[in-house]
């Protein structure tokens, strides 16, 4: 577990102070915005990111706790059955809101229903990359090395039901590969490991994928997504590498459900300005994210994402004949 703050210049707590008695109500004590996988990784990034963001917004500080496990869903729990005071809200993710129902029988909590969702955070292809030292040069040619190697390679993801442990599935599953997966608390670790050199493979966000590629660190072989990336303009798309694989994953905010309409309005608002924010869309662009725009952003964009996500990949799932209990 680990706790980050974000501290709020003296000023602005004290103009929040001084401003309108609804904004003296909520929030006047810290919010825990709980992350539930390891620090360091694509979901603490962008919760740290625009987490900062509504801490100016509302003038108080915001707490992110990390409780990772169980792919996500065990901090997701923890979120549901918060108090609904909007003084714990959560971070996930397509794996937590939308995988996790096919994989964990009993999970505790129903994404479309737990929760009172405050909006979509952002968008992210998919990378596919490995340890420096693998010798493949192409896409093609590290599908064929990983094939023939069959359970000798290792596959890091985030635990089952996570974004890197279901676009692992497809991407294994369709193209004959059967590592040996290694689950972590998140893919910040999975990282740190690949860096180090004892992970080959994964298939992970590109926002936490990047900064290793442009420093040269791990391998980069394919952008899962239908364009390259503006900050990586040299990495072919999966289709440039000769294959059919896109997959883009998505991360979320949600409160308890149950929380009062005014609070989840205010971080509805506080998260778009954080999305409308220049400094954060730069950080997107250089991260391989983008922001949702339109009808996907707020609680209604969630909602229709959430429901249209279980509804896609739940049967990938049972086809694979996967569970984690
Ligand atoms: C995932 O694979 O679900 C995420 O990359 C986990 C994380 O944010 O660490």
């Amino acid at each position: 577990m680990r706790f980050g703050r974000f501290l709020v210049p003296s000023g602005l707590l004290a103009l929040a102070a001084l401003s309108t008695p609804a904004l003296a109500q909520y929030p006047n004590k810290p919010v825990t915005i709980i992350v539930p996988f390891a620090a360091g990784g694509p979901t603490d990034v962008v919760a740290r990111l625009v987490g900062q963001h509504m801490s100016r917004t509302l003038g108080q500080t915001f707490v992110i706790e990390n409780i990772g496990g169980a792919g996500g869903s065990l901090g997701m729990t923890r979120v549901a059955q918060a108090a609904p005071d909007g003084y714990i809200i959560g971070v996930g993710n397509m794996g937590t809101q939308s995988a996790a129902p096919a994989l964990y029988p009993n999970l505790k909590y129903d994404p479309a229903k737990s929760f009172a969702q405050v909006g979509i955070v952002n968008f992210t292809p998919q990378a596919v990359v490995s340890k420096k030292g693998l010798p493949p040069a192409t896409l093609k040619e590290f599908i064929l090395y990983a094939r023939e190697r069959g359970s000798a390679l290792t596959y890091g993801h985030a635990g089952v039901g996570s974004i890197s442990h279901v676009s692992g599935l497809v991407f294994n599953t369709k193209f004959g590969l059967k590592p040996n997966l290694i689950p972590y608390r998140g893919t910040g670790p999975v990282l740190q490991d690949m860096v180090a050199g004892q992970i080959d493979y994964t298939v992970d966000q590109s926002l936490n994928v990047i900064p290793q590629i442009k420093a040269g660190t791990i391998k980069v072989y394919a952008i899962a997504a239908p364009a390259r990336l503006k900050s990586l303009p040299d990495v072919p798309t999966t289709k440039e590498a000769g294959e059919d694989f896109i997959f883009s994953a998505w991360n979320a905010m949600v409160a308890p459900q149950g929380t009062p309409p005014d609070i989840v309005a205010k971080l509805v608002d506080a998260l778009n300005k954080a999305l409308d924010d220049p400094a954060i869309q730069a950080s997107y662009v250089e991260l391989g994210s983008s922001a949702p725009m339109g009808a996907d952003r707020g609680p209604a964009g969630l909602q229709k994402l959430v429901e249209s996500e279980v509804a896609r990949i739940t049967p990938v799932i049972k086809a694979a004949g996967v569970t984690a209990e």
